[in-house]
């Protein structure tokens, strides 16, 4: 993945600037250097400091702002964007960019930079479809302007149909996808991830802290290496990244069914999901009453769903995570022997900074021939480095491997 590539991100003012900030964190993710500039109308909608704290950088604003041009100028900010892409951007912001204003920060920039541009418009269905609009953006893409959505869906207006902003992640795939290795093109990725609920009766259920984010993270970078994937996901509050096959289950049991019918032209297992290892040995049919002072729950072993892919006939290259909170090492190492698995990685989830619900995780991959450190990066960083070494090993090229470049 090419790393730093310098990308200035531009905020209009549409409601769709609630995501600008997700956009950026995903840019960044992907290994670019990332800078905003607001128009006034954005700040409406969202504050500079949210795109300051994401971006790690000041937000620009304003065009004869002596502080700013002491720092970069606008100039300078020009000179410096290797890619500009305006998200939202609203019907008036392609309309000034169509006129070829400058009567602000952002829309002068786009006339002075001669980096690639990129829009993700936003706005209403009705703006969307006027003819005005329509000539306009035709008029941006004779100009070389890469127009990315918008998607169709539910509209703050309570409309539904095309005008909503793209989502972030699909910007962002679209934006930098092309600089992402395919070391997994043509590959077909099953994974599973969060939580699973064994029920007790109706309202109550078994299950634990997992969010989904990291099995999310690796299905997204999975995706971004070109593989095909097929999601399993316990009950979580999380949106699937586009082009990636979800598949929604409960139990472990309804996660093993899910992994059977997908897992068989399976290349690479990864089993991300905290299974709850014993559900209620029965689930009641109606909430149970509190009428004894003691009540005991009798409960019966789960199915190991990694095992079991890993002890089928031609299995597919299978990973798995070690959740561990002490002897974090040594209990992966046993687990990647007694599991009989490719590779497996080795997760605290212990303390406050623990991985469970966490942004950032820090981890070491073991796999038969040694162990390799991986430096704290947030999830989809940690995912690009467990997919690189999973594919290699996948391939065969073992030898290859050395300890994570960021590791220090
Ligand atoms: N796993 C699974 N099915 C289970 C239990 C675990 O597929 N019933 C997978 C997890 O997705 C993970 C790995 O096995 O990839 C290790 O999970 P973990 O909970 O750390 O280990 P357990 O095997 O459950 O062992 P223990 O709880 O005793 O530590």
């Amino acid at each position: 993945m090419r790393k730093n590539r310098r990308i200035l991100v531009g905020v209009t003012g549409g409601i769709a600037a609630y995501k600008s900030p997700d956009l950026v964190r995903r840019l960044a993710e992907r290994g670019a250097d990332v800078r905003v500039v607001m128009t006034e109308a954005a700040c409406e909608f969202i504050t500079p400091l949210t795109l300051q704290a994401v971006s790690g950088h000041p937000v620009h604003r304003h065009l004869l702002d002596t502080d700013a041009e002491s720092g970069m100028g606008h100039i300078e900010l020009a000179r410096w964007a290797e890619l500009i892409v305006i998200a939202p951007a609203t019907a008036n912001f392609i309309a000034r960019m169509v006129g070829g204003k400058a009567d602000d920060l952002l829309a002068t920039l786009v006339l002075a930079s001669g980096a690639e541009i990129a829009v993700a418009p936003a706005m209403n269905l009705q703006m969307w479809q006027n003819e005005a609009t329509r000539k306009n953006l035709d008029r941006l893409r004779e100009r070389g302007v890469r127009v990315i959505g918008p998607a169709e869906g539910g509209q703050a207006c309570g409309e539904t149909g095309p005008g909503r902003m793209s989502e972030p992640d699909q910007i962002a795939q679209e934006l930098l996808g092309d600089a992402t290795p395919k070391l997994l093109a043509d590959a077909h990725v099953v994974l599973t991830a969060g939580p699973t609920w064994e029920a007790i009766d109706p309202v109550r259920g078994i299950t634990n802290h997992s969010s989904g984010k990291m099995g999310f993270a690796l299905a997204e970078a999975a995706r971004d290496f070109g593989a095909r994937v097929t999601l399993v996901s316990g009950p979580v509050h999380l949106e699937a990244p586009a082009g990636v096959t979800r598949i929604d289950v409960i139990s472990a049991r309804d996660m093993l069914e899910a992994v059977e019918a997908h897992v068989g032209d399976a290349d690479l297992f990864i089993g991300v999901a905290a299974v709850s290892d014993y559900r209620p040995v029965r689930s009641e049919g109606s909430k149970i009453k509190k009428n004894d002072e003691k009540m005991e729950l009798g409960l019966v072993r789960n199915p190991d769903i990694l095992r079991t892919v890993a002890a089928m006939d031609n299995p597919p290259f299978t990973v798995g995570f070690a959740a561990e909170t002490d002897r974090i090492d040594e209990n992966a190492k046993s687990k990647l022997e007694d599991k009989r698995i490719d590779m497996i990685v080795a997760n605290d989830v212990g303390g406050e900074d623990g991985a469970f619900g966490n942004d950032h995780n820090r981890a070491t991959v073991h796999h038969p021939g040694g162990a390799i450190p991986l430096e704290r990066h947030d999830k989809y960083g940690l995912s690009v480095r467990i997919l690189e070494i999973a594919a290699s090993l996948w391939r065969g090229e073992s030898a290859g491997l050395t300890a994570d470049p960021d590791a220090s």
